[in-house]
């Protein structure tokens, strides 16, 4: 736990143009300031940053927020590492709140194993590049596959010489613990008394592949051997440790992640080396599921960073057939597949060594294809004239597209199928709700109501969901909430009262003023988040404690403060240039008071209106004479007050 103070000082401290100047040119424009988004592909810049507010938005893809956001949606960290992450930026010195003992050990644990893994990643690399064998047999092995120092660097890849214990006896004397040696899968303990030592090294006689998380630490190995020889297995990995789950684990993630960002696609590939390789040839944004089958938590990764996956297979027919059933978890996430294969005994690997950059990306481009229109044209190929296998090839496909989410592209699907494999639209839609049907009830069977199962058999043929309820005040409240958070402190001229009880005009803050109204007619906020931020503002307005700068967009609670980031506008920078021209801009803050009146009366008309319904409602099911008398009594109030904001309104519409 980070203490609030301190979060409060990262907060303070952090530059909004700072922090995403490590990562993005920006350039002075007015008061703000604009760079290329680096949430999306773009060529003309509408990434936009306001230091004066500490939020940045990008008016192409929409993503938008304070210093914190930004680290933790470019970076990926959860809340406190990004804190940390700006902690450390700004030397801000954390003292985190006590922990558990429990949690200091389990804490410690990691550490120590992720100080033991760091020792050994030197290690292994200070062999292959200080060392007769590490040189000779090590290095010269990936000059001999085409791998460039850099790239060698890069991956921070080692060597492990062909002897016993020379890794275990190394961090030993370099005072590592044997136990945190064997934890993190580098040493093996064995119990066997006729060995002249108990602890000898996983990795012996092997070129190293360090495999590092997503922040970049070293987490786990990979170990080539360089002997042809069937009997020893071409690769050794650690085993799970506290820090190492394989399977939550995609090799070259930490080295890929800006890439797959910008790109907008990840590629899938089988092998270290196919990374590697990769990556030397321009290519960043790929991964390697190191030679199993995908795992959900695998895919969820991905996803964090882009709905798009293409999958680089250098298989043959059976071996790709044989993955398909991964890839329909790939699907079930919403995320769009596409294949690519490589030509007859080619992998990514080899084949970036044989064709230049540029035209490796035309042929990945030109090559890829969609997975279910390419599943469909290969399995139809082998069943067309079988009409047994043509059935269940119908039943395969359609069970692929079946648990796709989405049900337009569902649709979309079933019309390429249909036209690919020449069969009706309406037998493939058919066997689609039969298999959907039957997910729905299996999954009812499991008794996992709480999955929101109950959206899960929108048969193709529904209309789709009405999104924005027209009963409800999200748009008034909004507006409200908007007006306050962008020009509270602003002042307008009001008709006041002077000692005499004369009409007198006066100036009044413009929060002051909406806090006023709908306090007197005790309006409440239907979004919690809008009730929040109101309550918060009347609070520093009734104890005169003015709230800090940017205070709800640096909120600890981080609904408010997205919500803050989402309502709040960037200053018009035009306007400087339009009135040298003579052209008048009006903007809001020109006309606040109009927006203003215009926002309050609206919202509570509509509040007004939902009461009279209400009200109504409850007349219907009156049981008594007495209850109806009070009902109709507070319908005329109602009626009558609502009268008269929609004059008010009506009057504030035409000045
Ligand atoms: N793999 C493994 N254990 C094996 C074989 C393979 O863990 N015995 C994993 C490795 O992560 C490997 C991936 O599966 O990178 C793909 O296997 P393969 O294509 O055989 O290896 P490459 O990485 O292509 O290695 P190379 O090009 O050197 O043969
Ligand atoms: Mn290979």
């Amino acid at each position: 736990m980070i203490p609030k103070e301190t979060i409060d000082k990262i907060f303070d401290t952090a530059r909004i143009d700072e922090v995403v100047g490590e990562f993005v040119t920006l350039k002075k424009r007015g008061v703000n300031m604009l760079g290329l988004c680096p949430f999306h592909n773009e060529k003309t810049p509408s990434f936009t940053v306001s230091p004066a507010k500490g939020i940045y938005k990008c008016f192409g893809c929409g993503k938008g927020g304070n210093s914190v956001n930004f680290i933790m949606d470019h970076e990926q960290l959860t809340y406190p590492e990004a804190l940390k992450y700006l902690a450390k930026k700004y030397n801000i010195e954390i003292e985190e709140e006590e922990q558990t003992p429990e949690q200091v050990i389990q804490q410690n644990e990691r550490e120590s194993l992720f100080v033991v893994c760091s020792f050994a990643q030197k290690h292994f690399t200070d062999n292959l590049h200080n060392t007769d064998e590490g040189k000779s047999i090590g290095l010269s092995y990936f000059k001999e596959r085409g791998f460039r120092n850099d790239i060698i660097e890069k991956f921070q890849l080692g060597y492990s010489p062909d002897k016993w214990t020379k890794f275990t006896d190394a961090a030993i004397a370099a005072g590592y613990k044997t136990e945190y040696l064997v934890k993190a899968g580098l040493t093996i303990h064995s119990e066997k008394q006729e060995l002249t030592t108990q602890y000898f090294d996983r990795f012996s006689a092997r070129v190293i592949f360090p495999v590092h998380n997503i922040t970049g630490r070293v987490i786990a190995f990979g170990g080539r051997t360089l002997k042809t020889d069937k009997k020893v297995a071409k690769y050794i990995n650690s085993p799970e440790t506290d820090i190492y789950h394989k399977s939550n684990v995609l090799y070259g993630m930490f080295f890929a992640k800006k890439s797959i960002i910008a790109e907008e696609n990840c590629y899938l590939v089988e092998g270290y080396t196919d990374v590697i390789s990769l990556h030397q040839s321009g290519i960043e944004n790929v991964v390697a599921s190191s030679g199993t089958s995908l795992t959900v938590e695998q895919i969820r990764q991905i996803h964090r960073y882009t709905k798009n996956i293409t999958i680089l297979y250098d298989g043959d027919n059976a071996g790709i057939k044989a993955s398909f059933r991964g890839i329909d978890l790939i699907l079930e996430e919403g995320m769009n597949v596409k294949v690519l294969l490589f030509p007859d005994g080619e992998d990514p690997d080899s084949f970036s060594k044989k064709v230049g950059h540029e035209e490796l990306k035309t042929f990945i481009k030109q090559n890829s294809n969609d997975f279910i229109t390419f599943k469909t044209n290969l399995l139809y190929s082998e069943a067309k004239n079988d009409p047994i296998r043509k059935a269940e090839l119908i039943k395969d496909i359609v069970e692929s597209v079946a648990v796709i989410p989405e049900a337009i592209v569902r649709s979309v699907y079933i019309k390429e199928c249909s036209r690919i494999m020449q069969i009706e639209e309406q037998t493939l839609l058919n066997e689609l709700n039969k298999i959907r049907r039957k997910k729905f009830d299996d999954k009812r069977k499991k008794g996992a109501e709480e999955e929101s199962v109950s959206d899960e058999i929108d048969i193709l043929t529904e209309a789709p969901q009405q999104l924005i309820n027209i009963d409800d005040c999200e748009y008034q409240e909004r507006d409200v909430i908007r007006l306050l958070l962008n020009y509270g402190h602003l002042e307008v001229m009001v008709d006041g009262e002077d000692e005499e009880g004369k009409k007198t005009p006066m100036t009044m803050r413009t929060a002051d003023l909406i806090v006023q109204e709908l306090k007197n007619d005790s309006i409440l906020f239907d979004n919690s988040a809008y009730q929040v931020i109101f309550n918060e503002i009347a609070d520093s307005i009734e104890k005169v404690v003015p709230l800090p700068e940017n205070y709800f967009i640096n909120h600890n609670d981080k609904t408010i403060s997205a919500t803050a980031v989402d309502l709040i506008s960037f200053p018009h920078s035009l306007s400087e240039n339009w009135e040298k021209h003579g052209i008048l801009v009006q903007t809001e803050d020109m006309i606040l008071k109009k927006s203003l009146l215009n926002a309050v009366y609206s919202l509570k008309v509509k509040k007004l209106s939902k009461m009279i319904d209400e009200s109504q409602r409850q007349l219907k099911e009156a049981q008594s004479q007495e209850d109806v008398l009070i009902l109709l009594q507070q319908q005329q109030q109602l009626n009558e007050a609502k009268k008269l904001f929609a004059n008010l309104l009506g009057r504030v519409m035409l000045k």
